[in-house]
């Protein structure tokens, strides 16, 4: 089902740029650090001892009982790459049985080292999708329930543990793990970082949660509380906490602190602190606990956020795209996002016959007849004034003009999806998101009912007993509401998919009222050729696209297929306006970056009403099911995320629990300026120029001749990146916009210089 798939704010500095105004002296303030410890340390502990994992599996495609045998011959075995999954080795677009193998030693000096004794634990990676997992013949681990199969397996971490007397272990022999898989679609394997054994450990049990939210508590303090608690056992935990505050540029600790803390499985450890005289860059927090027994260690890293995005004026500013299309006869939804101290008073001049605007909310709701591009001037006004834009609305055979802004559920709740949580997050994204533009709610895999009803309708589970109604809510708000399928006959989740059933469904899509659909490929596999060829890979979308087409009304229609067969070159062909190209994205700088920076491929598949998606967002509070945690992604590589998926003109589809937006993220997701870039009309998609060890540049081409640049610091180091203009092909553009912080900077000179922090980004708008 998964598929093939640090820092910023330093600004543009130095000699030949410097900021125009504001704070760009980053180390002149001096540090007084106000710290209110509330509630330490020497390093004793030792770590325990891994084994690795990580080297030497074979692999091979199709199944055998054989294969898990201690003396099966392997020896003409592919040697695999574990952390990649087969599709990237050789194997494209294999679905379906394989296995992998590995002869390695456990010795019993494990158990000697440790400090606790009574069970080993392996971490095989990720499982994709059902798995079964052998050792020396014995089944020690499978990830679907007890009386199901393997094919109802859900991908995820192979990571288990055995009792020390399991008589499946050969102490201080050769051990075979075998691992058999099968897969539904998109990548499969087993892969990731995490390929180990060890003893599992008195720390094991224990862990930081960071989860809470950083508050800010002054204009340049944050405060924040962190627990620490064994999630079992009877061992009372007595120790010290230590605190530190690292400058990741010198690397120097600028605070630290240590106080005793105590903790057990029944009553965890809280640490509150307040940081203060913070600069516009992230530091490192590093909370670093140590038993008195047992001189056990554990440790978590975070960084501080830090907010660009100005603050919203007072005074009316109309946000949003420039251009929005639909479909003549088809009827019309568009909410003008603007912003300003309330009450607004919205007004549209020129709109085409069949519109008409609340002035009070700004939704424009109708259907226009005639095709053609109406030219439209909008006015918000209040108490301090007016704005006026012009806006183009055409009425034609392409919508999507601009990449969907909007939230899916998929990235936070997984399948626990429910009427509920679609409910809050539209709430949010009206009171918080919309007057910058974003309007769609799309519900993701979770939502069908096991079977459909009697005429062979698909009919919704008891988590949505009023989809109609919640459709209903959602436009009522200005907003768009999408939904999930697969063209096969069950989608990645395991639910009831299209197939077969595709007028059908269309029809009561378009019934409910429903305006996206992404359509994700997950068990198609098992209803096309084993090895699909490029009509196949076309085919179940060609299928859905007429059935769209039959009815009335725009459903903007998202390819899920993880970029099999170079959608990009033929997805604006059969009718997409938008298509996956990459695997399931996680919160990890490993998977962003992966993902984003390997785009440049697909570039030339992006325009106006067809884009390239390389998946949705990974800020704020994700968990793909019920239980959330902050994105292990770095305030930097959040600022990352953004900068680039603007930059591709991707669609932006928020993951996060909206019911839970933080000051940080919202920051992220109201900048007008850089979503202005994502949402630019000449819906090009950026280029890398430049890639170099430590960095690259992105470049994009505006609608106004201007280019908007990210400079991207991929390296563990701050950099201070230099470009020289003319040899970037940036040489007659003079005026430079820091797009996050919303500054001209002073440009002259045959450079430009970025301080970027580690993992971090500097995006600019130049202009000429
Ligand atoms: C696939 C898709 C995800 C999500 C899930 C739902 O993995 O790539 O985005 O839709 O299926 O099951």
């Amino acid at each position: 089902m998964l598929n093939a798939s640090k820092r910023s704010g330093s600004g543009l500095t130095a000699h030949t740029l410097r900021q125009a105004q504001g704070d760009g002296a980053l180390l002149r303030i001096t540090r007084i650090w106000i710290l209110i410890v509330l509630l330490a340390a020497p390093f004793l502990g030792a770590s325990a001892q891994d084994i690795s994992l990580a080297k030497g599996w074979k692999f091979k495609i199709g199944d055998s009982t054989t294969w898990s045998a201690v003396k099966y011959n392997d020896q003409d075995w592919k040697a695999a790459d574990v952390s990649i999954p087969w599709e990237e080795q050789g194997y494209p677009n294999t679905d379906g049985f394989g296995w992998y193998r590995l002869h390695t030693t456990i010795p019993s000096s494990l158990k000697e080292k440790a400090y606790l004794k009574d069970s080993l634990h392996f971490d095989l990676g990720y499982l994709d999708d059902g798995g079964e997992v052998f050792l020396n013949g014995k089944l020690v681990y499978k990830n679907y329930k007890n009386g199901g199969d393997i094919k109802s397996g859900l991908y995820g971490p192979g990571s288990f543990s055995l009792s020390v007397h399991n008589p499946a272990i050969l102490w201080d022999k050769e051990n075979v793990i075998a691992v058999r898989l099968f897969d539904t679609g998109g990548a499969g394997g087993i892969y990731g970082d995490k390929f180990r054994l060890h003893m599992v450990d008195l720390m094991d049990n224990v862990a930081f949660n960071t989860d809470g939210d950083f508050i800010y508590s002054g204009p340049n303090s944050l405060s924040k509380s962190v627990k620490i608690k064994a999630s079992g056992g009877t061992y009372d935990f007595t120790g010290k906490l230590n605190f530190k505050v690292i400058d990741p540029e010198t690397n120097t600790v600028i605070y630290e602190k240590t106080n005793n803390a105590n903790f057990s499985a029944h009553s965890p450890f809280t640490y509150t602190f307040t940081i203060g005289s913070l600069q516009k860059r992230s530091y490192d927090l590093t909370y670093t606990f140590t038993d008195n027994r047992s001189g056990k260690q554990i440790t978590k890293t975070e960084g501080t956020p830090y907010i660009l995005t100005p603050y919203v004026k007072a005074e009316p500013r109309i946000n949003g795209p420039d251009v929005f299309g639909e479909r003549p006869g088809n009827p019309f939804l568009y909410k003008i996002p603007a912003t300003g101290q309330t009450p607004l008073v919205y007004k549209a001049d020129g709109l085409p016959a069949g519109l008409k605007l609340d002035a009070a909310t700004g939704i424009i709701t109708g259907m226009v007849i005639n095709k053609g591009d109406y030219l439209v001037t909008f006015t918000v006004s209040n108490t301090l004034g007016s704005n006026h834009k012009k806006f183009s609305i055409k009425i034609g055979d392409v919508i999507g003009l601009t990449p969907a802004l909007g939230w899916n559920s998929w990235n936070a709740w997984g399948l626990t999806v429910n009427d509920k949580k679609v409910r809050i997050s539209a709430n949010a994204m009206s009171d918080k998101l919309s007057a910058h533009g974003w309007n769609y709610i799309n519900i993701d895999d979770g939502w069908e009912a096991a079977n459909r009803n009697a005429n062979g309708e698909i009919v919704p589970n008891e988590k949505f007993p009023d989809m109609k109604g919640l459709t209903d809510y959602v436009h009522s708000l200005g907003l768009r509401m999408g939904i999930y399928s697969s063209p096969g006959p069950k989608t990645c989740g395991g639910y009831l998919g299209s197939w077969q059933h595709e007028d059908q469904d269309a029809k009561t899509y378009a019934d409910w009222g429903i305006d996206y659909l992404k359509y994700d490929w997950c068990s198609y596999s098992q209803v096309t050729s084993q090895n699909p060829t490029l009509d196949d890979f076309k085919k179940p979308y060609q299928v859905m696209r007429a059935s769209l087409d039959k009815v009335h009304r725009d459903i903007l229609f998202s390819f899920c297929q993880y970029g099999m067969g170079d959608v990009w070159n033929w997805g604006t062909a059969v009718g997409g306006n938008s298509w996956r190209t990459t695997g399931d994205i996680e919160d990890t700088w490993k998977s962003l970056s992966s993902i984003g920076f390997s785009q440049d491929k697909t570039a030339l598949g992006a325009q106006p009403g067809h884009f390239n998606d390389p998946d949705m967002l990974v800020v704020g509070k994700v968990g793909w099911g019920d239980s959330q945690h902050n994105t292990r992604l770095t305030p930097d590589e959040q600022y990352t995320h953004i900068s680039l998926w603007s930059l591709l003109s991707a669609p932006l589809l928020i993951g996060c629990d909206m019911g839970h937006l933080d000051a940080f993220t919202l920051n992220l997701l109201t900048n007008d300026e850089v979503l202005a870039i994502d949402q630019d009309a000449l819906g090009r998609e950026a280029r890398q120029i430049i890639e170099k060890d430590g960095y690259q540049v992105w470049t994009k081409e505006l609608e106004d001749g201007g280019k908007a640049v990210g400079i991207f610091n991929t390296s563990e180091q701050y950099q201070t990146i230099k470009i020289n203009k003319t040899e970037a092909g940036l040489g007659e553009y003079t005026r430079v916009r820091d797009v996050w912080q919303q500054k001209y900077l002073i440009a002259s000179g045959p450079e430009l210089i970025a301080k970027v922090p580690p993992h971090g980004v500097i995006l600019v708008k130049l202009s000429k």
